[in-house]
């Protein structure tokens, strides 16, 4: 069972950083951050410990208001969010052709949600690679609620470095994760040598899109709001992605950013205008309950000092998301599906 009942959220905040140290972690994760004076070149050099302060901070926010899938969706008028999300894995695994049998490589896969739902509906082994530790604990005794223990596993590793031989994997996919390498070229070429020849490699990538103009003040406000909420060290343009596949030495088969066909606008359930019962946590009004309870929670002391201000972190977050949803200057959901050639001279 997902722990989504406000004890849990308390409890979570700070994963495995020790209770009495959680305030100090978010001031430092604070300050890696534009908006507190913090550079791109320190936040790429320190990338490890800032993305995992980050999720030991964030993990069980993301949990009570989420779900055990951390990404966003696709989403059909009349299908809940809840739905969507499913239906967005669901159109990777078909995309990446996955067969019954098959050994699957899940990058950057938080608690695992996603890791459950494609192993279910395609009946392949998947293993998570992730580098946060309190999310592997997590995940795997989720793994062991769901049933799916002996065919999935995790590996605690990071993804600019993993430790499995070259060509290990029948396919490769990263939702909303890879956006965290301080280097994609890096990224996607430890991807390349850990995929079988022939095989695929498909994601949805958090990017800037070709209207995010770096001149502009505000456009930058926005990037800086997500980097900042989401423990990015730079998020890079669909361009530079598409570029350092190629650079990597995959073959693209298609591209595309999936937003603008989306009915329903990606970042609705975080709009502070769009009222829903089934993702209330999420709302405006389930906002302000949760921030409220944090407080309590902090204030008697069942919730570690700085829990509240990873809340206030996290609204900000929210905020840039739905601007740079609503100009169109950012998604969340940049797609693509590349196959690595059966030789290099292919
Ligand atoms: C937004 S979450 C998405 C998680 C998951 N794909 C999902 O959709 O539920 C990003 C994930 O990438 C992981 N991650 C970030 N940097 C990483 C790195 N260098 N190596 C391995 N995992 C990393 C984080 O720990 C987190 O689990």
């Amino acid at each position: 069972m997902s722990k989504t009942g406000a004890f849990d959220l308390a409890s979570g905040v700070g994963g495995k950083i020790e209770k009495d140290d959680v305030l100090s972690a978010v001031d430092k994760y604070e300050k890696y951050h534009v908006y507190y004076g913090g550079e791109e070149q320190g936040r790429k050099s320190n990338y490890t410990d800032m993305v995992n302060k980050y999720y030991d901070l964030v993990t069980s926010f993301y949990e009570f208001g989420w779900g055990e899938s951390f990404h966003f969706a696709h989403r059909w008028n009349g299908e809940s969010l809840r739905e969507s999300i499913k239906r967005h894995e669901h159109f990777l695994a078909l995309q990446l052709e996955l067969k019954p049998g098959q050994k699957v490589l899940d990058v950057g896969c938080g608690i695992g949600g996603p890791l459950r739902e494609i192993s279910r509906f395609s009946s392949t082994s998947v293993t998570g690679l992730n580098n946060n530790e309190y999310q592997i604990t997590r995940g795997k005794e989720l793994n062991r609620i769901a049933g799916v223990d002996k065919t999935c596993n995790f590996i605690k590793a990071d993804f600019m470095k993993m430790p499995m031989p070259d060509n290990s994997f029948d396919a490769v996919y990263a939702i909303e994760a890879t956006c965290h390498a301080p280097d994609a070229v890096g990224c996607y070429k430890e991807i390349y040598r850990v995929l079988k020849p022939g095989q695929h490699f498909a994601a949805y990538e958090w990017c800037m899109t070709d209207a995010f103009d770096p001149d502009n003040q505000d456009h930058q406000k926005i990037k800086s709001e997500i980097e900042l909420g989401d423990g990015l060290p730079d998020i890079r343009s669909t361009r530079q992605c598409l570029d350092a596949l190629k650079k990597a030495g995959f073959e693209v088969i298609w591209e595309r950013d999936l937003a603008p066909d989306s009915p329903v606008p990606w970042y609705l359930p975080l709009d502070t205008n769009h009222f829903s019962f089934s993702s209330f946590r999420l709302t405006s009004v389930g906002r302000f309950f949760t921030r409220n309870l944090v407080k309590s929670l902090e204030y008697v002391g069942l919730a570690p000092k700085g829990s509240l201000r990873v809340q206030s972190f996290l609204e900000k977050a929210a905020e840039g998301l739905v601007e740079g949803g609503r100009r169109e200057i950012f998604t969340p959901m940049y797609f693509f599906v590349a196959r690595k050639p059966l030789s290099p001279s292919e």
